[in-house]
Parts: C-alpha cells; structure tokens; sequence
C-alpha cells in the first residue's frame, strides 16, 4: 500500500515536472520521435539539457520572426547543420504550425546537411507529422549557396554548431541571401588557430602578445575567440547589428556563444566602413591577410 502510493506521487511529480517542461501545444509525438521523450513519455538528464537549450534558443528566435511576419506574412528559414532537425522542428511546432497565414503563404523550414541518413530521417518525420512546410536537403551549407532548391531571398539564416567553417559559409549563405536575421551558435574552428600558428614567426614575433602562442590550449581558444570577433566585424560590414551573448550557462555546453545579428534599419554607411576597416586591420595585425576572402567585406 505504502509502496504504491510512493509510486504515484513519483508518477505524479514526474508529470508535473514534464508539465512545467513542455510548453503548451507542443507535440508529445514530435518531442518522443526527437527522444527527448522516451516511448513512455519520460524525460531523461541529457534530454533535458537539450530541449532546454532548443527552447531557451527558441526565445531568442521567436521576436525575430515576428518582426518578419509582420513585414511580408510569410517566412523562410534556413537552419544550416542542421543534425536532427531538433531546433527545426521545433520552430516549425510551437510557431509555423499555428500560424494560419504562414500555414496558407509559401513558408518554409529548410534544414541543410550533409548526412544524407539524417535527412532521410527529418524528411520521413516531417512528413509523418504532417510538417509539409519542412524540406531538407542534402548539401553542404557551402552548395546551398548556390542551390537552386532554395530561394533566392531568405529571411533568417540558423547555425547551431554547424562544424568548423560551416558557420562562416552560413553566414556568407546569409549574406547572398539577404538574410534580415541571422543566428549563430558556433562550433570550434581551426582554421584560425591553424592560419597563426603557421604565421607566428613572422606577425607578431617581437610583440608580447606572441605570449598567446606559448601553450596550445591558449593559442587554441584565441584563436577561437577571434575567428568569431572577426564573424561579428564582417556581419557589421555589411550593414548588421549584432548582438552577442550566451546561449545556457556554461554547465550545458562549452560552444556556448550565441551572435545575432539583424540588418532592418537604414544602413550606416560610417559603422560599416569602421567595421570592414577594423576587420583588416585585425587580420594584418595578426598576420592573417590570407583570411581576407574567409571574412569578406564584400558580396
Ligand atoms: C554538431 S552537429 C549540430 C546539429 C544541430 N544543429 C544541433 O545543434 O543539434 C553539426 C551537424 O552539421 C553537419 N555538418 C557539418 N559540416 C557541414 C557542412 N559543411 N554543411 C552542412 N552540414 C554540415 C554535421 O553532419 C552535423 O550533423
């Protein structure tokens, strides 16, 4: 008896729990066939943390959309790298799939990846919820810019921790496209870190800061560092507002830096200038004007 009714008030904590978790009209289907639910409809430490991730980015996200909608009553987004689908789809259930004017305008969800098995996988699931406003396709994000099945104008571009140099062809896939948005989570990059290590002898080898490049782990995360201070000095080039902050603490990921970036006011001819400025003076003063093309000011 004493047992039993343990029992139920476990069962019962764990569904308030999930109740508290799970936000109004999410599908339950949707969150299992992630496995963020388990078949019986439990929720487990590491899916905890994504979904809580999904939707803490979800929030960002949200306004940015409704500042599109509000402007042109339908909506592209592209989420590049996109694994699963996890933040996809979960877009497309808690916010295209209410929206009776997205759901009768030509919106749509594209997720770019190069696993075609994970493609395949979203593809069959879009389709089994009923998520026709979702296509996947199976492209590097580099071969999206160029794609014919995508359109030519899209209004928001999402990275979230597409591998390496996949965020930098997001963002120039972004700027192609004329992204009003763009949301960036990204990866580790070692092209940056590669580039100084090569250069250190001669860029900046009578300067202190040459310090950076006495431990791995140092030049490493500088290098890290600033590949994305160089992202965020591109993006203003071209007329974006950016916005950088973190994603979750630091107990849920360690690629935790999240960049957005807008370009719907007037373009500031002066910051743009100061930013492309900027951006080469940085890659001259750290010896990596071969980087030029990987940050380009221009289209
Ligand atoms: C770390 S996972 C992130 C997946 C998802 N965005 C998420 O946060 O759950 C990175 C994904 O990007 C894909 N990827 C890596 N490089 C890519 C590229 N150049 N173009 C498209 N997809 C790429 C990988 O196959 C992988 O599925």
């Amino acid at each position: 008896m004493k047992n039993k009714s343990i029992r139920d008030n476990s069962i019962r904590n764990e569904s308030l729990l999930l109740a508290n978790e799970i936000r109004a009209g999410q599908s339950i289907e949707l969150l299992k066939e992630l496995h963020i639910l388990t078949r019986d409809g439990k929720m487990n430490q590491d899916s905890r943390r994504k979904l809580k991730q999904v939707y803490h980015l979800y929030q960002f996200i949200e306004p940015l959309m409704e500042m599109v909608q509000k402007h042109r009553h339908s909506l592209t987004l592209v989420d590049h790298g996109a694994g699963k689908s996890y933040l996809g789809f979960i877009l497309y259930d808690l916010y295209f799939k209410s929206s009776q004017q997205l759901q009768h305008s030509p919106s749509r969800i594209f997720g770019i990846e190069t696993r075609d098995d994970l493609v395949n996988k979203s593809q069959e699931l879009a389709t089994r919820l009923g998520f026709s406003g979702m296509s996947f396709l199976n492209l590097s994000v580099a071969e999206a810019i160029s794609s014919d099945a995508l359109p030519e104008k899209v209004d928001i571009v999402t990275a979230l921790h597409a591998c390496n140099t996949a965020t930098d062809d997001a963002i120039c896939f972004a700027l192609r496209k004329q992204a009003s948005h763009i949301v960036l989570v990204p990866c580790c990059q070692a092209e940056v870190a590669a580039m100084l290590k090569k250069t250190r002898n001669t860029s900046i080898k009578t300067s202190p800061l040459s310090e950076l490049w006495r431990h791995p782990i140092h030049t490493r995360e500088f290098g890290s560092q600033l590949t994305n201070v160089l992202r965020c000095l591109q993006l203003e080039s071209h007329g974006y507002q950016v916005t950088v902050t973190e994603l979750v603490g630091w107990e849920h990921s360690m690629k935790n830096e999240l960049i957005i970036a807008s370009n719907i006011d007037a373009p500031r001819e002066h910051i743009k200038e100061r930013a492309a400025e900027r951006l080469h003076q940085l890659l001259q003063s750290t010896g990596l004007e071969m980087l030029n093309g990987r940050f380009s000011t221009n289209l």
